[in-house]
């Protein structure tokens, strides 16, 4: 097949859909590569990186033009009015944007959001929200070091000591599990709240303290097993419990990382206004959930503003600011994802049999949208 790796357009996007790695194995496969030129180089992969893995480097036009093309985010339309009726398109296009479906079952392409993919064990190696959300976590903690006005760690110095800070990181997934891992290594103090008790071990292990909002009926351990790997919205009396326990360890804390989301939903809240005016000045609030409206209402999407002397980071593509790697994972999972949907003699196969392939597609050939 021909595959067209173009260049991201969307404002803020560093990423790239394949490597030099994973262009060298489709090659290796028998298929022709055409990357746009400088599609790579907001992640330091020049346009020679990928020519020496055996791509030809070309146009927008070129490899939108292509049979296949691997996108990280959903093309525009004047993207889309490049790419041939019938191609095949391969990104996070965002399934519960019925718009953006429309379009492209009008534009007659076959597509799959790889966000879709069931969080199932088979479908881990292509699983781009762990992959990203992983880098998000991590990157978030950086970012918090940077607006905060403090050291992280203890430290004892001729001129005096110097405390630890205390992080709390509300929603312990995969991006919390990863920030409490990156504050812990930078030596703060860290408690961490979800609705899934399971993942008190895991926080523990990682060095972490649990708090822990029980459960006090059946119906709220039913909804906090979550759904598929997702958690479901919970009931507003254990909301109302969390936000107390959440009112009172945010008071004693420095940075709080927040990244509670639920799927094609608007953010929970978990950190009220009437709490952010009790926080310490200085305080800082990263918000990983301020493109689904925020865990706080004081976040605005992609920008750093401060209210009651409290920094709100809204940056709402973190992953895109650890470019070469954000983008080494995602070129991984895309190849993964291929093995599904290209078969031996390396065509197009479409087996709706299998689930992940069936839960990924969004639009196909027939000009039909499909309910993902
Ligand atoms: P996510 O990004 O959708 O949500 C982040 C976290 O926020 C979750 O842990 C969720 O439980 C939590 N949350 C939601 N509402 C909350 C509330 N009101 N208060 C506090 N926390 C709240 O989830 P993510 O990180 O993508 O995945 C969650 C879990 O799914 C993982 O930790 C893992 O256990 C499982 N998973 C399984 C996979 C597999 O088996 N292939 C792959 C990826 C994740």
């Amino acid at each position: 097949m021909h595959i067209g790796i173009p260049q991201e357009t969307r404002v803020g996007e560093t990423r790239v859909a394949a490597t030099p790695e994973t262009v060298k194995k489709y090659v290796a496969q028998g298929h022709k590569v055409t990357v746009q030129s400088g599609a790579g180089l907001r992640a330091s992969l020049p346009d020679g990186t990928y020519e020496s893995a055996g791509a030809h480097i070309g146009t927008a036009a070129q490899a939108f033009g292509a049979e296949l093309v691997l996108k990280v985010r959903s093309p525009d339309e004047d993207e889309l009015a490049q790419m041939k009726p019938g191609a095949v398109l391969v990104g996070m296009l965002n399934p519960f944007d019925a718009e953006n479906k429309a379009r492209m079952a009008a534009a007659g392409i076959t597509a799959f959001a790889l966000e879709a993919a069931p969080r199932t064990t088979r479908a881990q190696s292509m699983d781009v929200l762990s992959s990203q959300a992983n880098i998000a976590g991590y990157k978030a903690v950086l970012v918090a070091a940077h607006y905060y006005q403090r050291f992280m760690p203890m430290l004892m110095t001729a001129a005096g000591t110097v405390k630890a800070a205390r992080v709390l990181i509300l929603g312990a997934g995969v991006a919390g599990l990863q920030a409490i891992a990156t504050a812990k290594r930078l030596g703060a103090v860290i408690e961490a709240s979800d609705v899934r008790p399971a993942v008190k071990e895991q926080i523990e292990s990682l060095g972490g303290k649990f708090l822990d909002v029980p459960f006090i009926t059946d119906e709220e351990r039913e909804i906090a097993q979550g759904v598929g790997g997702y958690a479901r919205p919970m009931p507003p009396d254990w909301m109302r419990r969390q936000a107390e326990l959440v009112h009172e360890r945010a008071r004693q804390a420095d940075i709080i990382i927040t990244t509670a989301l639920i799927p094609g939903r608007q953010a929970p809240v978990l950190l009220q206004e009437a709490t952010v005016r009790e926080m310490k000045p200085g305080s800082v609030v990263v918000d990983l959930a301020a493109a689904q409206g925020g865990n706080c209402p004081l976040t605005v999407a992609d920008e750093v503003v401060e209210r009651h002397g409290v920094t709100f980071v809204g940056h709402t593509n973190l992953a895109s600011m650890v470019a070469a790697d954000a983008s080494a994972l995602y070129a991984r999972n895309v190849l993964d994802f291929l093995k599904l949907v290209i078969d031996k003699e390396g065509q197009f196969t479409l087996n709706l049999e299998d689930d992940i392939v069936a839960a990924c597609l969004m639009t196909r050939r027939e000009e039909e949208a499909l309910a993902c």
